[in-house]
């Protein structure tokens, strides 16, 4: 089947997308669909995204003035390549690095090309919803104590599920011992927004900030933005060394036959905003409020931080993203796997993402009221279906130590081992293992595979969750390091 046929298909479907990208297939605010008619290359006017001069220039100025940065890029390659260029950017090989063990594939993936050594910082676990709490400022000061030699730090905020840390406080740590700060904002280009949202960690002193704008604002995907701030750079030599850093990283990792429907893209986005960020926002905030009350009424599905709980109930979190839907199902008489085909058999509602204790419904301005009404009556009547009175236990949380055995690049290039899940504890990972989504890793090569992580890979697996590898042989082989 032709991927076009495919695509053309499931739009005629009566789905509701409660999903990635957030422009939700609303054409009211989808100006250009014609997109064939507008893909064009770099000729007389239109610019080069690797040395703009022209509209693309301004069109960039434009989204710095509206997202309040220094110097903002634009990414046709998704937030991966703004990670990895960042990364590259405020890195010399050797590197020490304090990394959020929670961060996203792509920054592993940095760590590794750019032969950096992690120190990790391991995010607590909220025991009601099994979501990783925010990166306590604390753990960051112990980490550049007992570390005095780490370059840069890097962490998600908000997460894949809404937990915020505190970047105020963070980047001021960090800063004082003269390291920079990147924020993987992937999942928060919304935050700057509305009053009602977090404040942006552009705003809070990092340093790079990178943003999916496909995940949360009218984009199509691929298109995230990169911004600079003037968080540790104070002086104008300083930025400009950091400018040509980052400019020289992205050539490096960006592809040169960037996409003029994804830039033009972006260019209307961030006039949507310019023009009507007060109104579009403002209907949002108002939508999400009359969910979360809604939300009250149910006995069994609980929402984070929205009905009948609160961000007070949850001190591992230093605030929280309202956009995100997140619905614990540990009182249903579901799992994570039943209750997403429910909802897209019987209700014709897409989740973004479940995991093993809870689902993720993904907001945006261009959700209607009929697609949260639509929303809420299936969790009320699923609520009154499947209830149960005892939550079942929660899955077994990630990992919160591990032991390097030897760096990611020395375990690519060792001797391979295929052995199955119930062989590997004790032995050391060749491969990536994470679920996807989030594209969190459970186990990064190198590591020494530990009972714990093979407990909580195996009830992902048990639980429906899809679970990936570098080698693709999950849920049967792991590859492991052979020193035969
Ligand atoms: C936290 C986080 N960072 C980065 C990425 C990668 O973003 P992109 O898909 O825009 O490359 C993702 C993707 O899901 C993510 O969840």
């Amino acid at each position: 089947m032709k991927i076009l046929d495919y695509l053309k298909d499931y739009a005629e479907q009566d789905i509701y997308p409660f999903h990635m990208p957030g422009h939700k297939r609303n054409f009211d605010f989808l100006e250009g669909a014609e997109a064939y008619t507008l893909d064009l290359t770099e000729v007389a006017g239109s610019d080069n995204l690797h040395d703009p001069q022209g509209i693309l220039k301004e069109s960039m100025e434009l989204a710095a003035r509206e997202f309040d940065s220094y110097r903002t890029w634009y990414l046709i390659n998704g937030s991966t390549c703004g990670l990895l260029a960042s990364v590259y950017a405020l890195s010399r090989r050797g590197d020490k690095i304090l990394v959020a063990r929670n961060c996203h594939k792509a920054v592993y993936h940095a760590i590794q090309l750019c032969g950096l050594q992690p120190v990790y910082l391991f995010p607590p676990v909220d025991e009601e919803f099994g979501v990783n709490g925010s990166i306590p400022p604390q753990a960051v000061e112990a980490a550049v104590e007992e570390y005095p030699d780490i370059r840069l730090a890097i962490l998600t905020s908000p997460t894949y599920d809404g937990v915020v840390s505190d970047i105020a406080s963070i980047s001021k740590i960090l800063h004082e011992r003269n390291i920079p700060l990147i924020v993987d904002e992937a999942h928060g280009p919304h935050l700057g927004f509305h009053p009602a949202f977090p404040k942006s960690a552009i705003s809070e002193g990092a340093d790079l900030v990178i943003q999916s704008i496909h995940k949360t604002l009218p984009s199509p995907t691929q298109t995230a933005l990169l911004h600079m701030c003037t968080g540790l750079w104070k002086n104008r030599g300083r930025l400009e060394e950091m400018d040509r850093r980052v400019s020289i990283a992205l050539a490096t990792f960006e592809s040169t036959s960037p996409s003029y429907v994804l830039m033009a893209a972006i260019d209307n986005c961030v006039h949507l905003l310019a023009d009507r960020k007060e109104a579009l926002f403002h209907e949002y905030i108002r939508r999400i409020n009359l969910f979360a009350k809604q939300t009250q009424s149910l006995k069994h599905i609980q929402v984070l931080c929205k009905g009948n709980d609160d961000k007070e109930n949850h001190p591992l979190f230093y605030d929280f993203d309202p956009s995100k839907i997140v619905m614990s199902i540990r009182n249903l008489r579901l799992n994570s796997k039943e209750f997403e085909t429910l909802m897209l058999e019987q209700y014709h509602i897409e989740l973004e993402m479940i995991a093993a204790d809870y689902a993720l419904a993904l907001t945006s301005i261009c959700d209607t009221d009929e697609g949260f009404q639509r929303l809420y009556d299936a969790l009320a009547e699923i609520d009154e279906k499947y209830g149960r009175e005892i939550a079942r236990p929660i899955t077994p949380p990630p990992v919160q130590e591990v032991s390097i055995r030897m760096t990611m690049d020395a375990a690519r290039d060792m001797p391979d081992a295929r052995v199955t899940l119930d062989e590997c504890e004790g032995r050391i990972s060749r491969e990536l293992v994470f679920a996807y989504p989030p594209g969190i890793p459970l186990i990064v090569p190198g590591e020494e595979i530990t009972s714990s992580m093979i407990a909580r890979l195996k009830a992902l697996i048990r639980d429906g969750i899809t679970v990936q590898s570098g080698y693709h042989d999950l849920p049967e082989y792991i590859h492991v390091v052979s020193f035969l």
